[in-house]
């Protein structure tokens, strides 16, 4: 069995060797062209020169959550396209946005603030219930931040398309849910797959709809958020302000706003990374199993998007 290695980003001599340890009776290499063709790809963010060079391939893995990257390329027609599921993202991500949450909440910046100022100034307690958190997306990333907030008793709740039930968590589903979704939320966190339905979905007329004194986490694409909206409503004192890891253009150019804003926080698309170990034993077993003609999950949609 052949595997082709095509990452844009990933140092493809690391990755190669734990496939090859992973899965030793395959030949795995790093595409170049004129490569041989393959039946399984490992890619990150591809180009569509190499989908073109290998329309033989049975089943590309994505080396991360989102596909965002290449559903806008024409991939080899009997190609299924598989995701990475959690994968060690989903701690990190309920890392990333109890930090997010609890920072914001528990006032750290105002602290930080007085120890610059060599201040010990104590502040009003806030009331955790004036700070209901709303999830956008409850899948595998998304549920997983969802069980990690539940511990800290903030009111919680989550937007999917479709209609779920969790524990400790009031769901709302469907564009006829969003807006009573938004109107429950003062701190809104995006874990949405980027897709026509929810690209710019962050804009002047949603975000006006949170609670006053908003905040906002994204952590799923910069496409979500329409950035100049935010800057407008954040000096309009609409919104109090926000944690971004993901941007329109990455990485996030020099000049932007939002590296000098005294009410963004900043993170280069780190809030859950790619673990090499745990992705590699999750695409060879995916790799065995389809080898020996059972299902996978983690399949994507083409027509949904995600
Ligand atoms: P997932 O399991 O596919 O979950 C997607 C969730 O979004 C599902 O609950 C889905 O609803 C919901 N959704 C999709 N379209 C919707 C719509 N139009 N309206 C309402 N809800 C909608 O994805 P995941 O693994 O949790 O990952 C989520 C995203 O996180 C990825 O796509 C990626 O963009 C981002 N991400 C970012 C980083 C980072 O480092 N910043 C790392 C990893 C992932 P249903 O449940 O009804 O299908
Ligand atoms: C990272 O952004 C991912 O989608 O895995």
């Amino acid at each position: 069995m052949r595997i082709v290695f095509c990452s844009l980003d990933a140092r493809a001599d690391d990755w190669l060797q734990s496939l090859r340890d992973a899965l030793p009776d395959a030949q795995v290499q790093e595409w170049a062209p004129g490569a041989p063709p393959a039946e399984y790809a490992v890619v990150w963010r591809a180009p569509q020169q190499f989908f073109d060079a290998q329309p033989g391939l049975r089943c590309i893995f994505n080396m991360g959550a989102g596909v965002d990257a290449l559903l806008g390329l024409r991939l080899p027609p009997g190609a299924a396209l598989v995701r990475l599921e959690d994968g060690g993202m989903g701690v990190q991500m309920a890392e990333y946005v109890c930090h997010a949450v609890i920072r914001h909440f528990r006032e750290m910046e105002r602290y930080e603030e007085s120890q610059r100022a060599g201040q010990w100034a104590l502040r009003k307690p806030l009331r955790r219930a004036d700070f209901p958190v709303g999830i956008m997306g409850l899948g595998v990333l998304g549920a997983s931040v969802a069980r990690a907030l539940a511990q800290f008793g903030f009111p919680l709740a989550g937007w999917s398309r479709t209609p779920k039930s969790m524990e400790g968590l009031r769901c709302y589903a469907g564009a006829a849910q969003f807006d009573e979704f938004l109107a429950a939320t003062r701190i809104l966190v995006c874990m949405l797959p980027l897709t026509p339905q929810t690209r710019d979905i962050m804009r002047r007329e949603t975000l006006s709809r949170l609670l006053p004194g908003s905040y906002i986490v994204n952590v799923a694409r910069g496409e979500h958020l329409v950035e100049e909206d935010l800057l407008a409503l954040i000096d309009e004192g609409r919104i109090e302000g926000a944690a971004l890891d993901v941007f329109r253009t990455e990485p996030l150019p020099a000049q932007h706003p939002f590296w000098q804003h005294p009410r963004i926080r900043v993170t280069p698309h780190s809030s859950a990374r790619t673990l090499r170990d745990e992705t590699v034993a999750q695409i060879a077993a995916k790799i065995r199993a389809l080898q020996r003609g059972e299902a996978v999950s983690g399949k994507v949609d083409l027509q949904r998007g995600y």
